[in-house]
């Protein structure tokens, strides 16, 4: 199969994910969920917490305000959005915006999970520390996860099956929805991911 039928494959999944404690509430407010968008080789794959309003809505990751925010950090580090891949770890609306569950992010990480490995991207980054800590424990870095307070910006090593990769730890950009004044510290942070772009 190629990469975009096995992207596809995952989108029908989720699509009929009736387990799914999410699922009612995006059928009744006739929502989508969002898969993930990009680039199917690229070496940047981003993943978020779980879509917002404007995301649910389209069905399109990050395009509200705090996809503006990821937008403008990747112009900064003169990373064009359509080189990486952009994902979730919860693919339907928490309702309110409110955090996932954790049985919402074991629900949904599996598909994730199959994203990595038809990607393989070289570097992942997160977005977030529910993001973070799903990926950090997924690697086998669990003794090395930290409060993203402490982790924002550092890179660690991870092995997959297809080959070593890199996974860079960023604040959530709606951070500097909520205080604007942290987006020197985030275009900060963003810079490391300069050094793996090709
Ligand atoms: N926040 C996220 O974590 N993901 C999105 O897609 C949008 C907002």
């Amino acid at each position: 199969m190629s990469k975009f039928d096995e992207l596809r494959k995952i989108k029908e999944d989720v699509l009929n994910l009736k387990k799914s404690p999410l699922y009612n509430d995006r059928i009744k407010n006739e929502m989508f969920p969002v898969i993930g968008e990009g680039n199917h080789d690229a070496i940047i794959m981003f993943i978020g917490e779980a879509p917002g309003r404007n995301e649910a809505k389209t069905g399109r990751p990050f395009c509200g305000t705090a996809g503006k925010v990821l937008d403008k950090l990747l112009k900064h580090v003169n990373i064009a959005r359509e080189s990486v891949y952009v994902t979730n770890i919860v693919k339907d609306r928490p309702p309110q915006n409110r955090d996932p569950f954790p049985e919402e992010i074991e629900c949904y990480g599996p598909f994730l999970d199959r994203q990595i490995e038809i990607i393989k991207p070289r570097v992942v980054a997160t977005l977030g520390r529910y993001a973070m800590n799903y990926i950090m424990k997924k690697f086998a870095l669990d003794l090395k996860i930290e409060t993203i307070g402490k982790a924002h910006g550092k890179a660690y090593e991870a092995k997959t099956n297809y080959g070593d990769i890199n996974i860079v730890t960023l604040y959530h950009p709606c951070m500097a929805v909520y205080n604007p004044n942290k987006i020197d510290e985030l275009k900060k942070d963003f810079e490391i991911l300069k050094k793996y772009k090709m």
